[in-house]
């Protein structure tokens, strides 16, 4: 299952996609095994970012594997990267692809994303971003620097990542070449309804990250919502799958593709087992009802003051 983008030279994304991103560093080598691993059973769409750390030894494993021939080229696999919020100043764009591009030994990524709609001081990667060093974010400025990397051939697809609506109109206002896609938080207990509708009317397509709850990103230690949902627990054990796998259904029921990082070999199996069933009826209206809470809390790494020198979270949907 594969969604087409509307860039014209981008490859269609696949509906699973396998994510790399981590709160705590992961040795390299763990993490080019567990993507030639992912490659091997099947997924074809592979998720980083600069602020990762893991754009090395992903391109490592994506040349592994086409010299094992589990693809038989690059070019059979979609590879999304992003720019970080050090790097959201208009020349620096550029600058930032090729060295990612280096980073992975490749000539070109299917997707870019600008990471946050936060431009923070020209300095170090850190995560989480200095919110010291936010900046005002020239949204036209640096659109117009992807839009370059798209022409170039560098960047098949250019979209964003944790873009509202508010971002999205400040994008579209400047945009030659709008948005392919826009991946954001996403699953059953954030399901972004407003968001959603709005993208669907412009042609964004949207993308699911954290489509599991997501990791613990602020060390606050607190459970994750989807995972541990009474609601998911019991649809789960009727339609005889895992909650992850009813999560990651109801996703991809709603049109919208997603990645999940797994760096486990069992778990990547299950995770890309999601076709051949649907979930019923009864089940997508008491998946509906579940109350909603977003888990990857911006605001508390970013400053909330400042309309757009920071995450604006107001119109965050929390339908
Ligand atoms: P692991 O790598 O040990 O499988 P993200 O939200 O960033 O995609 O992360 C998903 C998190 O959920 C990871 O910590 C991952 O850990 C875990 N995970 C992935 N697949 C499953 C699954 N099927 N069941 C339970 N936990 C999962």
């Amino acid at each position: 299952a594969e969604v087409a983008l509307r860039s014209g030279s981008a490859r269609p994304m696949p509906a699973v996609g396998m994510g790399t991103a981590s709160p705590t560093p992961v040795p390299q080598e763990d993490t080019k095994g567990a993507v030639l691993a992912a490659i091997e059973a099947g997924y074809r769409h592979l998720d980083t970012a600069l602020m990762y750390g893991t754009e090395r030894p992903l391109g490592e494993a994506v040349a592994e594997a086409a010299r094992r021939g589990l693809v038989a080229s690059r070019e059979e696999l979609f590879v999304t990267s992003k720019l970080w919020c050090t790097q959201c100043h208009p020349d620096l764009v550029l600058p930032a692809l090729r060295q990612t591009l280096q980073n992975m030994q490749m000539e070109y990524v299917d997707l870019y994303l600008i990471h946050w709609p936060v431009c923070t001081k020209p300095g170090p990667i850190t995560w989480p971003a200095r919110r010291e060093d936010a900046v005002p974010f020239d949204f036209e400025g640096v659109w117009r620097a992807m839009e370059e990397c798209h022409r170039l051939g560098l960047a098949r697809a250019i979209g964003v990542s944790n873009f509202t609506t508010k971002h999205l109109d400040r994008v579209l206002a400047a945009a030659t070449i709008p948005p392919a896609v826009n991946q954001v938080e996403l699953n059953p207990v954030w399901q972004q309804r407003t968001l959603r509708e709005y993208c669907a009317e412009r042609g964004i397509h949207v993308a699911a990250y954290s489509p599991l709850g997501g990791q613990d990103w602020s060390g606050s230690g607190e459970g994750n919502a989807v995972l541990e949902s009474e609601v998911l627990a019991e649809i789960a054990k009727a339609r005889g799958k895992t909650v992850a796998q009813v999560s990651l259904r109801w996703i991809h029921e709603q049109g919208v593709t997603w990645i999940v990082k797994s760096y486990n070999k069992e778990r990547l199996k299950q995770n890309i087992d999601v076709f051949g069933w649907e979930l019923t009826d009864e089940d997508r209206l008491k998946i509906s009802q579940i109350p909603q809470k977003k888990c990857v809390t911006a605001a508390a790494l970013f400053s909330p003051e400042g309309e757009f020198t920071s995450v604006d979270l107001s119109d965050m949907d929390i339908v």
